[in-house]
């Protein structure tokens, strides 16, 4: 029998021969949109940040400890005994019927009253941001984003190859008269904005919430440009002094693509959120999510349906929302007792992040092996923008450590700020680069 040809040697040889000493020897053949796929800064940062002696202000993980593993134990137990066949099997690609009913009735809590047909569940969130960029997206089209912008948000908008125009935030979140420019700007430029990307509540990363008067303006600027919204609120029930505030969606259902999630308010390991969508756009979700996943597991839409109907979910919530409260007062106190002058922050009203913008010259990329060396680390800010802008910022998280590590985390943080005063004082700044708006706040602000 003649041999069969050894193939995996022939890419090697082919490849090495192509691509010179470079390690990875299939890089001619993966296509032009993993040319962006990069691992991000808050990735390459994970195995450093997750040392016990580093007090970590990097991750964004929701602290689920306060979880009563008693009664979910017990809830998936009864799900397996009761249920186990369906919860074991394929399900809808759209999702489970009563969970996408369960879940109208907590959009409700933001105004919004959706049909549980225009739902869809999705595999976390993050699903769902795939699934609208692939059926939105080509390659070269304009995504408008505030500045700095979920990290998450656009590794997916890079890897469906869309350029992304980052728009102003100030302390009260996207800055209506900038994106009125943006899109005049774009448009000018004969190019297509497919949508306008936010996160209106508690802002991943810049902490800052959208006021009522400022929903209803970028929502009339939208509708005079005929700009789609994709409106991402996995926090929006994490307010510390209200309830959940008015989504853009309640006022617009033709408009506006709403993303919700169950990571931040029950358990990110069982990877479901949600998107509620004009029902066009619905059904082509729909076939964007069978083509990837065929339907989203069964088994998690199940267990966080019966969570819903047999704990006290809301209850759970309000004690999540106590204890991520008394830990940014924790590192409110922190920063306004120990940062130097110069350095200005956001005071979030709910969430998990506070956006830190350092004293003028100074590089919060270049300072952060100094801040790991003293055992405290974050996520710098170029990690938020699609142009490399924002090295003057970090984000600080205060949801996982306790508030004793914080306030520790947040005193060696302002030691690397005092050392990289002096530092430049004697040597000169370094060139950073930042654009105007929360990056590079007015002098009086904190
Ligand atoms: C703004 C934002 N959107 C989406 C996600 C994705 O969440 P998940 O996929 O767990 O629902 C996150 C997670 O941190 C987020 O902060």
């Amino acid at each position: 029998m003649d041999q069969y040809p050894d193939t995996s040697r022939r890419i090697t040889d082919a490849a090495a021969t192509s691509t010179g000493d470079r390690l990875d020897a299939y890089v001619d053949r993966y296509a032009t949109r993993t040319h962006g796929m990069t691992a991000s800064e808050v990735r390459s940062l994970f195995s450093v940040a997750s040392r016990p002696e580093v007090v970590s202000l990097a991750g964004g993980m929701p602290n689920i400890s306060g979880l009563p593993m008693d009664v979910v134990g017990s809830l998936l137990t009864e799900l397996v005994d009761k249920r186990g066949l369906t919860a074991m099997q394929y399900g809808s690609g759209q999702g489970d019927a009563l969970l996408r009913e369960q879940i109208c009735e907590i959009m409700q809590t933001a105004g919004i009253h959706g049909h549980p047909d225009d739902v869809t569940v999705t595999v976390g969130s993050q699903q769902a941001l795939d699934l609208v960029t692939r059926i939105f997206i080509d390659p070269g089209d304009v995504i408008l984003a505030e500045a700095p912008s979920y990290v998450g948000a656009l590794s997916t908008f890079r890897s469906y190859q869309a350029d992304v125009v980052h728009i102003e935030m100030d302390d009260d979140g996207l800055v209506p008269d900038r994106l009125r420019e943006a899109i005049q700007s774009v448009t000018d430029s004969g190019r297509r904005i497919k949508f306008l990307y936010t996160i209106p509540n508690y802002h991943n990363p810049a902490g800052v919430t959208l006021p009522p008067e400022r929903r209803t303006e970028i929502l009339e600027i939208c509708q005079q440009a005929d700009v789609l919204i994709i409106e991402d609120d996995p926090y929006g029930l994490l307010g510390f002094d209200t309830d959940c505030p008015r989504a853009l969606r309640a006022d617009d259902d033709e408009r506006v693509i709403y993303l919700g999630s169950f990571s931040k308010t029950f358990a990110p390991g069982f990877r479901v959120g949600w998107t509620l969508a004009p029902h066009a756009v619905r059904e082509k979700l729909v076939l964007a999510a069978e083509s990837s996943v065929l339907c989203p597991p069964a088994f998690s839409q199940m267990a966080v349906s019966q969570y819903l109907v047999g704990h006290d979910w809301r209850g759970q919530v309000k004690a999540f929302r106590e204890m991520y409260r008394e830990r940014r007062d924790a590192m409110l106190e922190a920063l306004d007792d120990l940062m130097p002058e110069g350095t200005h922050w956001t005071r979030p009203t709910g969430g998990f992040y506070v956006w830190l913008t350092l004293p003028s010259g100074l590089d919060a990329k270049a300072m952060l092996p100094r801040a790991v060396t003293n055992r405290v680390a974050y996520v710098p800010g170029t990690a938020f923008y699609a142009d490399g802008f924002g090295s003057r910022s970090m984000r600080l998280s205060y949801c996982y450590p306790t508030p004793e590590r914080i306030r520790e985390g947040i005193r060696r943080l302002a030691q690397v700020v005092e050392q990289e005063m002096e530092l430049r004082a004697a040597f000169g700044a370094s060139a950073t680069s930042q654009r105007p708006g929360l990056d590079a706040p007015a002098p009086n602000q904190s």
